[in-house]
């Protein structure tokens, strides 16, 4: 091929790729599993059956507990990372199988990646639990107190760097900066990728090392997706009105992001911290100094990921959304920008399934996505109004008199109670 010709060939690729919808235009996760799932018996193989509603709603990702055998039945105090049969959930070939049926529909499958901390297998001789298992015949990821950071000695006499990020206090912390570390981690990563079938992370406790850690593992790991639990809790007492300012907050998060490489996103914690005070009749919180979303979306829109209540949150009413204001909540995110998450108990124990599916559909008829453009229309106590990307107008709130605020091009296609949605004609 003459060099002229092969460069029109890449030209006209590269055009294709650029049309291609990518993954910001229409990602929806949904969280499929609470902080009680461990107990119910054969998790995996009832998730299994849900798969044909959540195809149908337009689920893109789906983000499983953590799968291998763990201290605690929810999977998060793990020790032998490569054993998947010890799970509470379901064995290691029912996960295989049951990825390989989201697989099917187009469901890509999100890993819940517990790596800040690890449960000891064995005591040693002086009874000091520092003797780790990988689960594997051939010794993989078997680790002595050298992998453990050494301030934290309460649980392992650990040898290892000073921890780079926060203490985890239920398990020893592992000492990421060790570049074994990083290797046998990031191996463990690909095996759950290659062998199993996950595409990508939701990576436990970003908070307990670096975030340039998260960093290595992104590019040894190459996930499809990938969001970071990174939970700092909002000061309420700085946010008051007229001036309800969480930049400290949000600017953590997008830093974080940053340090971290770019690609991963993020948990807008700050988005779920303001939404669940605003819909108590303090709707004025949802505008910023510039006009704009005040949580991570408003200025980190594509690496942000918004939800509303979660295994933590919820299950464990650590941070639970107001329960009769949950519709209000999925309303905003679902019309916003950021990737939405869809927790378990809304969509299929609190009978939300119906409405939570028509709310994705005019996010995704309109093309509503990761970066859309949110202009704000009112941001009262009792009424927020936004129109987004000039294609929707969505409002939350009680007040019933929305003045002039909808123009007459516009249509309602959705409404409950305190909610609404118009398209334009
Ligand atoms: C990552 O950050 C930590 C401290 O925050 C530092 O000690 C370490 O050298 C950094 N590692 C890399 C690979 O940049
Ligand atoms: C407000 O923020 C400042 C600075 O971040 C902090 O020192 C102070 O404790 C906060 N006040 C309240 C009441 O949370």
């Amino acid at each position: 091929m003459k060099p002229m010709n092969l460069l029109t060939l890449l030209s006209f690729l590269s055009l294709c790729v650029s049309l291609l919808p990518s993954f910001a235009v229409s990602a929806i996760l949904f969280q499929g599993f609470n902080w009680d799932s461990s107990n119910k018996g054969g998790w995996y193989n009832s998730l299994k059956n849900s798969i044909p509603d959540l195809a149908n709603a337009g689920i893109t990702h789906v983000w499983l507990p953590p799968a291998s055998q763990s201290a605690a039945p929810q999977g998060y105090l793990p020790g032998r990372l490569y054993d998947l049969d010890a799970s509470k959930y379901g064995s290691k070939d029912e996960l295989k199988s049951l990825i390989a049926a989201f697989h099917e529909k187009g469901i890509k499958v999100v890993a819940d990646t517990v790596i800040n901390h690890r449960s000891a297998e064995k005591q040693d001789g002086r009874g000091i639990w520092c003797i780790f298992e990988g689960g594997t015949p051939d010794g993989r990821l078997d680790w002595g107190p050298s992998f453990i950071c050494k301030d934290d000695t309460a649980y392992s006499d650990g040898t290892g760097n000073l921890d780079s990020g926060g203490d985890f206090s239920g398990a020893p912390d592992i000492d990421h900066l060790n570049p074994q570390v990083q290797k046998e981690l990031s191996e463990w990563m690909n095996w759950l990728k290659t062998e199993i079938g996950f595409d990508g992370w939701r990576f436990d406790f970003v908070r307990g090392y670096a975030a340039n850690i998260t960093k290595i593992y992104m590019e040894q790991t190459k996930p499809e997706f990938a969001v970071g639990e990174n939970w700092d809790s909002l000061s309420y007492g700085n946010y008051s009105k007229p001036n309800p300012n969480q930049d400290a907050h949000r600017g953590a998060l997008a830093d974080w992001i940053q340090a971290a490489g770019g690609a991963v996103t993020a948990f807008d914690f700050t988005t779920k911290g303001i939404l669940q005070a605003a819909v108590e009749g303090e709707l004025w919180r949802l505008k910023d100094s510039n006009g704009k979303p005040p949580g991570l979306i408003g200025i980190k829109p594509e690496n942000s990921v918004t939800f509303i209540d979660n295994h933590d949150t919820w299950s464990q009413k650590t941070w639970p959304f107001p329960s009769d204001k949950v519709m209000l909540g999925y309303v905003y995110i679902l019309t916003h920008p950021g990737t939405p998450t869809i927790f378990y108990d809304h969509f299929f124990e609190w009978g939300l399934k119906d409405e939570l599916s028509k709310w994705i559909a005019i996010r995704s008829r309109n093309g509503i996505n990761t970066k859309s453009t949110v202009n704000i229309l009112a941001s009262e106590a009792d009424l927020y109004m936004a129109r987004i990307d000039d294609k929707i107008i969505m409002k939350i709130g009680p007040k019933l008199d929305l003045g002039n605020l909808v123009p007459s091009n516009f249509q309602v296609v959705a409404s409950g109670k305190d909610y609404a949605a118009w398209e334009k004609k």
